[in-house]
């Protein structure tokens, strides 16, 4: 285990074999800034938006105005931990992107990683290369960063609702309606079908909920490129890497021998897309429970149960048919042989499809199989119409 495995269950990092084409920072930069550059970043879909396009042009940013601006990092400024340090509320100027001061102008997350964790020294430039020249919109948003000696540090648009991973499982927060889960699902599609699609393509490596943040209007984002790497080129099917990743989202193949594709985050897709339905995380302590993918297979697969996998919080406020779909499609993308797994882009054309932005509430009486039992829930969020195009 690398020094990365402080706070389980989050990230592991097992060493078996070496990474080389990430054993030297500065190598690191360039090989990445080379793959991900305005020229080589052109995707094979035809219709990415110019502003999804790759683009460089970070801000960088003092120490000292960074501490101040988040008040020398003050727990009332804290937004979240991960294993690699904190995040903290600040604040710059909307024009300039200057820092202001606490509470004028534009918020903004700083990420603040741990000084001594040469792990995350690597992360932190794997993130600045490829969130610095990658642009779409359900990517988070890499302001700037800072480099001073050992403080490292990185600014990214702040992402008002935070992680998905604190609205499936926190009892204290309200449950996500299910048009608000399939768009969500859709919008992380969206921005992985983008990575897979680039002329060298990304495998982000790390999908899981806590890495998913959601803005105002719960359109999702994926945020944290510090594992992703660069795909196999040519005819080749995979890269041969460390693993690293997260317990429960894995997938077995490159687990088991390091083989990295594409379809890895497949398969982190299929677990992420069965917590949305179920609300259960993908490692649960829980005794019998422990990993959501084993314990949903044998309903997943069978049209008569799968429905018992569903989260009790949506009180049956959900399309039956929709429900079963998202089911199905999440078996194929947990295949255990990876080359029988859809593509990002199947997938996100098949969610974009099937799903219906509020289509259950508008005609409930109609559709067999959904719940009007109890009067739906009065869910406090707004549920933005499904815009998403490739
Ligand atoms: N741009 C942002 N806007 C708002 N909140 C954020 C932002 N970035 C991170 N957060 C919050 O900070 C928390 C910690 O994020 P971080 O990426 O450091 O760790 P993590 O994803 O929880 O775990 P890991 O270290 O395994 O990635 C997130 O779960 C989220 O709640
Ligand atoms: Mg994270």
């Amino acid at each position: 285990m690398g020094n990365c495995c402080r706070r389980p269950p989050a990230r592991c990092a097992h060493v078996s074999s070496p990474d080389s084409q990430n054993s030297h920072p500065l190598k690191e930069i360039f090989s990445i800034q080379e793959a991900s550059s305005p020229q080589s970043g052109k995707t094979s879909l035809t219709t990415i938006k110019s502003n999804e396009s790759a683009s460089g042009g970070l801000k960088s940013y003092i120490f000292n105005d960074l501490r101040n601006v988040t008040g020398n990092f003050k727990a009332s400024n804290l937004i979240g931990e991960g294993g690699f340090g904190q995040v903290f509320k600040g604040w710059i100027d909307e024009n300039t992107l200057a820092t202001s001061r606490q509470g004028v102008g534009m918020v903004v997350a700083i990420k603040k990683l741990d000084p001594e964790s040469f792990q995350g020294y690597k992360e932190w430039l794997a993130e600045v290369n490829y969130l610095g020249h990658l642009n779409h919109e359900n990517l988070v948003k890499l302001v700037g960063y800072c480099s001073e000696s050992k403080n490292r540090l990185l600014v990214y648009e702040y992402m008002p609702r935070g992680s998905l991973e604190n609205h499936l499982f926190r009892k204290s927060v309200q449950p996500i309606p299910w048009d608000t889960r399939m768009n969500i699902a859709i919008s992380i599609a969206r921005g992985l079908s983008f990575l897979h699609s680039l002329k060298t393509q990304v495998i982000y490596r790390d999908l899981k909920s806590s890495n998913i943040l959601l803005d105002s209007n719960f359109n999702a984002k994926l945020s944290d490129f510090g594992f992703a790497r660069d795909g196999p080129i040519g005819d080749k099917t995979h890269v041969s890497t460390r693993v690293l990743g997260t317990g429960g989202y894995a997938a077995p193949e490159y687990i088991a021998t390091g083989h990295l594709s594409t379809k890895s985050d497949v398969y982190s897709f299929g677990v992420v897309l069965l917590e949305l339905l179920s609300g259960r995380r993908a490692l649960n302590e829980r005794v019998g429970e422990s990993n959501l993918v084993d314990w949903s297979r044998p309903f997943i697969s069978d049209k008569k149960r799968v429905l018992r996998i569903m989260d009790t919080r949506l009180c049956g406020q959900y399309s039956k048919k929709e429900a079963q779909t998202a089911a199905d499609l999440a078996v194929n993308c947990l295949n255990l042989d990876a080359r029988n797994r859809p593509s990002m882009t199947e997938v996100f054309t098949t969610l974009e499809q099937f799903h219906t932005p509020n289509d259950y509430l508008r005609t409930p009486s109609r559709e067999p199989g959904r719940s009007w039992s109890k009067s739906p829930p009065s869910f406090n969020y707004k549920t933005t119409p499904n815009t998403n195009t490739i």
